[in-house]
């Protein structure tokens, strides 16, 4: 089976598992894990920020970063379009009794500065108005097709958030996918906010794990935060061993998956039936659309999956394949010929193409 719905599909590598076998293990809650304490020195360095927080996954490492920036009662300004606002099941607002202010999000991901302002423009110290304390970027946008915004986008939030005294929160679940994009460091990137996470668990190939990064005190309310929302880990090292494997060696063959996207969104592109959808800046995902009358998105999935390709469809009835390290050249090979066998006559392909829009249909 190709396995193109997402990176977080990746099985940690090889010298992932032997690093798990052997690492030294401690009590983390007690800070006593010198391998959970490894991979935390390492990220913070890797970002320029002075400390950084092990997390059981990027759900959690958001969540406690809003609560550690609002303060009950405040709003976060978020991508409506963003994970944060659309997949984290609104656990600042149930947890932090924060409010979420959804802005409307640009085709690169990025949130308009004059959106931005209209959203807290009644931010007065008029008593009715709740006050917002922070504004939250995700970079590679995933609902945008893991593109990228630059950094000098970066450089005029970070301007207008120092005038309105708001701090920047990034989800970089894939933050190292944007520093190749981008061709820059990733602490070139994280330097404009005052909080970031990144996963471990998607394209680096870590089976478990995020990391949030910030100031000392920032990342020990975080720590606090992770306790009381149950992340607290004991012997952390077991997945923190991976995530030190996953940093020292996952992070430059990233390129070889947007290498690998591009290929496929080219290919994709040139298949009748088949519109592109990725705009600007790519990473390691390919939105588009299929435009055929035989085929609805559902059906179409269908049929690929009967033919041994996995993709997903991503809100709107976009369709999304993901480049990672289990995706080989052979594999973008093999789908762009199936997805012109299903759209372009092939009769086997077809068939069984039909077969799925009945069985669709008969569901309905
Ligand atoms: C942009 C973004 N942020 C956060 C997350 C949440 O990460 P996790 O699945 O580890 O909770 C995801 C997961 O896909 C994501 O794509």
């Amino acid at each position: 089976m190709i396995e193109l719905r997402s990176d977080t599909f990746t099985l940690p590598t090889p010298e992932m598992m032997a690093a798990i076998a052997d690492a030294p293990l401690g009590d983390d809650v007690y800070g006593e894990d010198p391998t959970a304490l490894r991979l935390e020195r390492m990220a913070a360095d890797m970002l320029n920020k002075p400390a950084a927080c092990f997390m059981p996954s990027g759900t959690m490492a958001n969540l406690a970063s809003i609560m550690a920036h609002c303060p009950r009662g405040t709003k976060a300004l978020v991508s409506g379009q963003s994970d944060i606002y659309i997949y984290e099941a609104g656990g600042a607002s149930i947890c932090g009794g924060v409010i979420y202010e959804p802005v409307p999000t640009q085709s690169d991901g990025s949130l308009a500065l004059t959106d931005l302002a209209r959203a807290i423009e009644e931010d007065t110290n008029d008593p009715q108005f709740a006050r917002a304390r922070l504004i939250c970027l995700e970079l590679p946008h995933n609902r945008c097709g893991g593109s990228v915004f630059s950094l000098s986008y970066l450089q005029q939030v970070r301007g207008f958030a120092d005038k309105k005294r708001l701090a920047i929160h990034l989800d970089g679940a894939r933050l190292f996918n944007a520093a190749i994009a981008l061709g820059v460091e990733a602490a070139e990137i994280v330097r404009y906010a005052n909080s970031v996470q990144f996963c471990l668990s998607k394209g680096l190939s870590a089976p478990i794990g995020s990391i949030v990064a910030g100031s000392e005190s920032f990342v020990a309310d975080v720590r606090r935060l992770r306790k009381m929302l149950g992340g607290g880990m004991r012997q952390a090292g077991i997945i923190a061993a991976a995530g030190i494997v996953a940093l020292e060696r996952m992070v430059s063959r990233l390129a070889e998956d947007h290498r690998r996207a591009r290929w496929l969104a080219e290919g994709l592109s040139a298949i009748p039936g088949l519109k592109l959808e990725t705009p600007g800046t790519m990473t390691n995902s390919v939105l588009f659309r299929v435009e055929d009358e035989r085929y609805s998105w559902e059906t179409f999935i269908a049929a690929l999956h009967g033919k041994g390709v996995r993709i997903s469809e991503l809100g709107y009835g976009r369709l999304r394949a993901v480049t990672h390290a289990g995706i080989t050249d052979e594999d973008i090979r093999k789908t762009l010929r199936v997805m012109t066998e299903l759209l372009c006559g092939d009769p086997v392909g077809n068939k069984l193409a039909y077969a799925a829009k009945d069985h669709n249909e008969e569901l309905r």
